[in-house]
């Protein structure tokens, strides 16, 4: 099998550059900056190798390195964005703190010898890409040409084709450079010359295989949120191990309205051993007083944990199965240079003993590709298509404390929220919507009187992979009827805003 490597280099969208590899139908696989030539050339396969992107400049004393010698593999190489830099640095090139940083969309402009280059086949002159650094590459290695330009970076991208080293300051993996996916493929097919021999099928497969050998002869319970990805990983881990598996919903208080009898009746027709708990009393009790993000989010991942040990004594089981997907783990700072953004409550908001061994076959794939594999074990098109919920639920979409009060308005302004969109018929055309409570009140007007009331805010989002987003744009008239709705229904609110932010630079969830 054909195998192109990521270099981790600290990059949030490393994995992002492996999936749109297996995404070509190319085996891709990250590995840490600590992997030397010898351990590369004992990889089967392999075809092309890309340095990751990474949030250090080369000048700190911490910045990521990796052995040189990989460059002289003969393996062609593609250098992203700190990659891009760390390639000129090593080669004899110069980078330079940049005087104006360039984050968002850029246009790129291909040289002469970009218009001619295999990494460009197929692109017209003028390309729209998506640039987020600081330092730029200021002059180029020994026999380099450059390939483009943008306004702030002379070498935007560079190449040495009989080397076959490449290096671009943008991301090419991120949606938003528009022909990126284009560029991706020409240096795995015309440049690394990887044929795509593996597919999504072969992953799951693989993965069935995988888990019956871990839990071989022993039990697990699984955390069933009824969301896609906990949905999918009982699916597969079912087919693994049958009736050893035990789905565990526990109701944290913190569901959407009217959430847990909809799990209940969705999951009846399916043949697992389902198991309610309510544990909202105590959910709610140790999130008295709590406000800060961090806290909520380690307080709950702790609450699960313990819960779920107790569940598993009841059938003996000595695995617990978590839908963790990788955006999960990456912005929880598991990877070794990555910051982290917030910690995801089944990855970095785990307690530090568990009294189970984790099994998480869906650790390294996005949404989207869960949703693939959904489709392939045959979840219901429902089930597929439902948006993502976090697992902390409300008590991340509550600003400050979590109060029974708080919790009451924030559940049903979410309620009206959805209830408006599947009326419109909007809900398929957002990724994800959802309402915020905020702690502050401001000054209204009703019925001739004076109130001084809650906010709300409405957060919808369109994304592929939850890597990157943008704020919906969302019609005037379903904005103002959901607006409506929520003042005139939730006594306590008195404004309804609507939240316009892209991630970068928000996050999707407020905390
Ligand atoms: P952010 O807010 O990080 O969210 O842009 C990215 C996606 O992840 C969801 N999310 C979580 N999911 N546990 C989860 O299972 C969590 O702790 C968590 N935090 C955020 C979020 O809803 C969005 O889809």
């Amino acid at each position: 099998m054909a195998q192109i490597v990521v270099i981790d280099l600290g990059s949030q969208l490393c994995h992002l550059i492996a999936r749109r590899v297996r995404e070509l139908g190319v085996y891709s696989e990250v590995l840490p900056n600590t992997i030397t030539p010898e351990d590369l050339n004992k990889i089967p396969g392999l075809k092309g190798i890309i340095l990751s992107g990474g949030p250090a400049s080369i000048y700190e004393a911490s910045a990521p390195h990796i052995d040189k010698g990989i460059l002289s593999l003969g393996i062609p190489v593609l250098g992203i964005c700190y990659g891009h830099q760390l390639l000129a640095q090593y080669l004899g090139g110069a980078v330079e703190g940049g005087m104006r940083k360039e984050y968002g969309h850029t246009v790129l402009e291909l040289t002469q010898e970009g218009q001619g280059s295999p990494f460009y086949s197929g692109l017209s002159k003028d390309q729209d890409v998506w640039m987020n650094h600081g330092d730029i590459v200021k002059s180029l290695p020994a026999g380099f040409m450059i390939t483009a330009t943008t306004h702030n970076s002379p070498v935007a991208s560079f190449e040495e084709p009989v080397k076959r080293i490449y290096g671009v300051q943008f991301h090419v993996e991120v949606t938003h450079t528009k022909n990126g996916i284009d560029m991706v493929r020409n240096f795995v097919s015309r440049i690394c010359k990887a044929d795509p021999d593996w597919s999504m099928d072969d992953f799951v497969e693989e993965k069935i295989a995988a888990v019956r050998k871990m839990i071989h002869g022993k039990r697990a319970i699984l955390g069933l949120s009824g969301g896609v990805d906990s949905s999918t990983c009982a699916a597969l881990v079912g087919k693994a191990i049958g009736k050893d598996l035990t789905a565990i919903f526990i109701d944290t208080g913190f569901m959407r309205k009217g959430e847990p009898d909809e799990i209940k009746s969705a999951f009846s027709s399916w043949d697992i051993d389902l198991r309610m708990v309510d544990s909202s009393a105590l959910f709610y009790e140790r999130l008295q007083g709590v406000s800060d993000p961090e806290l909520k989010r380690k307080i709950i991942g702790e609450l699960f944990i313990r819960e779920f040990e107790r569940e598993a004594k009841k059938v003996d089981a000595s695995f617990l199965v978590q839908g963790t997907i990788y955006p999960d783990v990456i912005e929880s700072g598991s990877s070794t240079h990555a910051s982290t953004i917030k910690s995801h409550h089944n990855v970095g908001g785990l307690p530090e003993e568990i009294g189970l061994t984790l099994c998480e076959p869906l650790r390294d794939l996005y949404k989207d590709e869960v949703r693939v594999v959904a489709a392939k074990l045959g979840l219901p098109d429902s089930l597929i298509s439902r948006h993502p919920f976090p697992g902390p639920g409300l008590a991340i979409r509550i600003i400050g404390e979590c109060t029974p009060s708080r919790i009451a308005i924030v559940k049903e302004a979410n309620a009206i929220l959805m209830e408006e969109l599947d009326r419109s018929g909007f809900y398929h055309s957002t990724w994800q919507a959802f309402a915020v409570l905020l702690p502050i009140k401001s000054v209204g007007v009703q019925g001739d009187a004076r109130v001084y009331k809650q906010t709300i805010v409405l957060r919808l989002v369109d994304s592929v992979d939850a890597m990157t987003a943008n704020f919906t744009r969302v019609p005037y008239d379903l904005l103002e009827r959901i607006s409506t709705r929520i003042t005139n229904e939730i006594r306590e609110v008195g404004r309804v805003v609507y939240d316009i932010t892209d991630k970068p630079p928000g996050t999707i969830e407020w905390e």
